[in-house]
């Protein structure tokens, strides 16, 4: 008999209730049906404060093409582990003791950056865990790619699509804002799907000048219409010198003018060539429905796959894809890294080809 935990952690995406139906599927396959699995609700709240469920094998099937999690996910920063709860319950000893309590074999996390850092912690202090890679941003290092990314480009690459055709009737300089704060995948991705002619992400800091320049040479060029696919996190070379600290201040300071940095960028183009600037910001969307089908053959595989390292024992390691392998990376070489655009790899060099603009480019 194999006693498993599982949990959501961290803001959702698609296709984590398929990665826990391939997780809970092969299990099943594996072990003849003699396997308990324990949900815990609301991500490592439900580890703490011991809310969970046995599940039965029902709740696993139909779910593979459903959005968000049937476990529910919150989000419990890894800077706060080690801080007492307001009741003065210690977080760390008090998932162990529910993890113990209930003689799990292994606990199986579904989380992004934070949460596998977390996921390494509890690893560090003696249990056995297994991380799976979650998350629109594919910002997790050691993969080549996270569940939920894929799905979440096709939607923002509609999105960009629509504002195409208005934007080309209406002859208008469209931004739309794509999720991403420290890492621009997602953004580079729906931009060179959707035909941006700018696309601004954090790991490329941008010249306003250079931004308005490709829109009146653009203009200037006969072409009525300009999209710009800004990343949440873009940030100018100004704001890429400043500390953690001081940029932080000057977020809080936009804030208090512009919903966001996209609304910042509008209004400085418009002052500069008069022209109407249209913001979009699809936001949560982004998150949300059913994965498309790469996500959900990367999450049955990598669901499988963390099933398979359950029957070998190989715990404190994250499932990841390299090269279309589906394998496994130490926790404690992951945890705490962010995998972000290298501004020289060679999808930069080719849209760059391509006439894309990144809002670095010097002003002739
Ligand atoms: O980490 C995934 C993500 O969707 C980011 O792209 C986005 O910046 C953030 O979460 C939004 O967080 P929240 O759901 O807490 O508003």
């Amino acid at each position: 008999m194999k006693r498993i935990g599982m949990l959501t952690s961290g803001g959702d995406c698609q296709a984590l209730n398929a990665t826990m139906r391939g997780v809970a599927k092969t299990l099943y396959n594996l072990y003849d049906e003699s396997v308990e699995i324990y949900g815990f609700i609301d991500g490592y709240k439900g580890l703490m404060y011991e809310d969970y469920r046995k599940m039965s094998k029902d709740d696993f099937t139909g779910i593979l093409t459903i959005g968000g999690t049937i476990l529910g996910s919150s989000r419990q920063p890894f800077k706060k582990m080690r801080e007492p709860d307001p009741n003065g319950l210690d977080k760390v000893e008090a998932m162990k003791t529910t993890y113990r309590r209930l003689r799990l074999d292994c606990l199986v996390i579904l989380g992004g950056n934070g949460s596998q850092k977390t996921a390494n912690l509890l690893s560090e202090e003696g249990l056995n865990i297994i991380g799976l890679p979650k998350t629109i941003d594919n910002d997790l290092w050691g993969t080549d790619m996270t569940f939920g990314f894929q799905s979440a480009v096709d939607i923002a690459t509609n999105v960009i699509d629509c504002i195409h055709t208005t934007a080309a009737s209406h002859n208008r300089i469209f931004i739309v804002e794509i999720m991403g704060h420290g890492a621009g995948w997602l953004t580079l991705n729906a931009g060179m799907a959707g035909g941006a002619d700018i696309i601004l992400i954090p790991e490329i800091p941008y010249n306003i000048e250079s931004v308005i320049d490709t829109v009146i040479h653009r203009a200037n060029k006969g072409h009525g219409f300009t999209i710009i696919a800004v990343a949440e996190g873009a940030k100018t070379m100004e704001d890429a010198t400043l500390s953690k600290k001081d940029y932080k201040k000057r977020v809080e300071k936009m804030l208090k003018s512009y919903p966001s940095i996209s609304y910042e960028i509008a209004a400085q183009i418009t002052a500069a060539c008069g022209q109407e600037v249209r913001v979009t910001v699809p936001g949560h969307m982004q998150r949300g429905g059913a994965p498309d089908p790469y996500d959900r053959v990367l999450s049955s595989r990598m669901g499988a796959h963390a099933a398979l390292m359950i029957s070998r024992e190989e715990y404190g390691q994250m499932v990841a894809i390299k090269n279309s392998t589906v394998c496994s990376v130490p926790l404690k070489e992951i945890a705490g890294k962010l995998k972000t655009v290298d501004p020289d790899s060679d999808i930069i060099r080719e849209a760059r080809l391509l006439g894309i603009k990144f809002g670095d480019e010097k002003i002739k």
